[in-house]
C-alpha cells in the first residue's frame, strides 16, 4: 500500500499557526496576569451605537441584506469617508460591506490575484497578511521597515522588492505592531511609486482614526485623499477599533469598481451579507461616533504618553508611536530574545506581551505592549516589568551606550484579579 494522501491542502498544511496565538495559549494556563497583549479596546461599544443594533433586532432586521451591504450604511460609510478622509466614493458601485476588515484584505487578495503573482507587503505587520497572501495562492514579499526611519514604508526598499508579477503593495498605517504613522509626503512617494509600476494599493487604515499627531477635528489624510490615484486604491476600513466593535464583526472596502465588483462575487458566495444588525450599528457609528473615537482616543493618548515614558525609564527604548494603541520596545539591552524576554515576563512578571518576532523577521528584538488597558492595569504591569527588567541583565554595550541607569526595583502591588482575555487576533 502507498503512502496515505493528505487530507488537507499542503498550502494549508505549510502554513504556520500564528504566534501570537501559541502565546497565548500559554498567557490562558496561568493566573494573575496582566495583559498588554490584546489588540482589541478595552472599552465597552458605545452604547447608543449597541443600541442601534438591537433597535434593528427589534424591529425584525433578522434577514439577509443586499450582497453589497444595506444601503443605508454605504451611503454613510460615503458621508463618513468625505467628512473625515476628503475622500469621494459612489456608494452604489465602490463601496462593499464585509465582514471586519479581516474579509476586506482577503477578499481584496483573492479578486486581484493569480496563482504565483506577488504581494508586496511591509514587515512587522499584522499576523494575517502572508497567511491571507499565500491562501490566495499568491506569493508574500516582505519588506523590512525599520526603527531609524520610523517604521515607515521607504519607497526604494519596495522598489528592490517590486517584479513583473507584483500585483498589489498591501500597507497598513497607522501600523500594527509599531503603530507607525506616514507623512503626506510619504503616501505621494508610494502612491507615486504603484503608479510606476501599475500596481494596486491596498490601504489597510482600521487605525485611522486614532492619530495622535493631528487635531481631534483635524481631517486625516488616508491614501485614499488624492484624486489623482483614486483607480488604483483600494481602502480597507472598518469599526472594530475606532469605534470598539470588534464582535460586530463589521469592515468595509471602497475603491474602482471593476475591483469593487470582483470582491463582492467573491463575498457573495463565500459570505452573502455582513451581520445585519451589526450594519444598523454601523450607520450610527458613521453619522453619529465621532464624539465616542474622541474620548476613546483621548484616554489612549494618556495611556501610550505614561506607558512610553516608563518604558524607557526601565531603559528599553521606545519610540513615541502616533497612531493605533501599541507600543513597541527594543528589548535588546535585557539581553534575551524577544520571545525570551516576553516568556520571562509572563512566567516572573504575570505580564503578557506580544513578542515582537511574531509580527515578522524585522520585529525580532522588540515587544509589542497594547495599551488598549485601563490605566490602573498598565500602571501595575509597569511595575511588574521594572522587578523583572531589574533581575535581568542588561547587556553592558546597550547600558553603556544608552547612558541608562538600572531602574528602581518597585515591588508589585498585589491587589484584586488582574483581568485576562484571549484575543483572536
Ligand atoms: C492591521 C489590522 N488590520 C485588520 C485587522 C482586523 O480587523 P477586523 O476586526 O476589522 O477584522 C486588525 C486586527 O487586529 C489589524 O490590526
Amino acid at each position: 500500500m502507498g503512502e496515505a494522501r493528505s487530507r488537507v491542502a499542503p498550502h494549508v498544511a505549510r502554513l504556520p499557526k500564528s504566534g501570537i496565538r501559541r502565546f497565548f495559549d500559554i498567557v490562558a494556563q496561568s493566573k494573575d496576569v496582566i495583559s498588554l497583549g490584546v489588540g482589541e479596546p478595552d472599552f465597552d461599544t458605545p452604547w447608543h451605537i449597541a443600541r442601534a443594533a438591537a433597535t434593528c433586532l427589534e424591529n425584525g432586521g433578522t434577514h439577509y441584506t443586499s450582497n453589497l451591504g444595506t444601503p443605508e450604511l454605504r451611503a454613510a460609510i460615503c458621508r463618513y469617508l468625505k467628512r473625515r478622509f476628503d475622500a469621494h466614493f459612489d456608494w452604489r458601485g465602490e463601496t462593499l460591506v464585509t465582514v471586519g476588515v479581516s474579509e476586506a484584505i482577503d477578499l481584496a487578495v483573492r479578486a486581484l490575484c493569480s496563482p504565483g503573482d506577488e504581494v508586496i507587503y511591509h514587515e512587522p505587520c499584522f499576523v494575517s497578511y502572508a497567511p491571507t497572501i499565500a491562501l490566495a495562492h499568491a506569493v508574500p514579499v516582505p519588506v523590512a521597515t525599520r526603527a531609524e526611519d520610523g517604521f515607515a514604508l521607504r519607497v526604494e526598499d519596495i522598489e528592490k522588492k517590486a517584479t513583473s508579477r507584483t500585483k498589489a503593495l498591501l500597507v497598513n498605517f497607522p501600523c500594527n505592531p509599531t503603530g507607525a504613522t506616514l507623512s503626506e509626503g510619504q503616501m505621494l512617494e508610494v502612491l507615486e511609486f504603484c503608479e510606476r509600476r501599475d500596481i494596486v494599493l491596498l490601504a489597510d487604515e482600521v487605525y485611522s482614526e486614532l492619530r495622535y499627531d493631528i487635531a481631534p477635528d483635524e481631517q486625516i489624510r488616508s491614501f485614499t485623499s488624492f484624486p489623482r490615484f483614486r483607480d488604483r486604491v483600494v481602502l480597507l476600513n472598518g469599526f472594530s477599533k475606532s469605534w470598539a466593535m470588534t464582535g460586530f464583526r463589521l469592515g468595509y472596502a471602497c475603491g474602482p469598481g471593476d475591483i469593487i465588483d470582483a470582491m463582492m462575487k467573491i463575498h457573495q458566495y463565500g459570505i452573502m451579507s455582513a451581520p445585519t444588525i451589526s450594519q444598523a450599528a454601523g450607520v450610527e457609528a458613521m453619522d453619529l461616533g465621532d464624539v465616542d473615537v474622541s474620548r476613546m482616543r483621548g484616554e489612549y493618548r494618556r495611556r501610550r504618553d505614561y506607558l512610553v515614558r516608563e518604558l524607557n525609564a526601565l531603559g528599553l527604548k521606545t519610540a513615541m508611536p502616533q497612531g493605533a494603541f501599541y507600543v513597541f520596545a527594543d528589548v535588546s539591552s535585557t539581553g534575551l530574545s524577544d520571545e525570551d524576554f516576553a516568556l520571562k515576563l509572563l512566567k516572573e512578571g504575570g505580564v503578557a506581551a506580544v513578542p515582537g518576532s511574531a509580527f515578522g523577521e524585522s520585529g525580532r528584538g522588540y515587544l509589542r505592549l497594547s495599551y488598549a488597558t485601563s490605566l490602573a492595569k498598565i500602571e501595575e504591569a509597569v511595575r511588574r516589568m521594572a522587578k523583572v527588567v531589574n533581575g535581568t541583565c542588561l547587556a553592558p554595550s546597550a547600558a553603556a551606550g544608552s547612558g541608562k541607569t538600572p531602574a528602581v526595583c518597585l515591588l508589585p502591588k498585589r491587589g484584586k484579579q488582574a483581568f485576562y482575555r484571549v484575543n483572536a487576533e
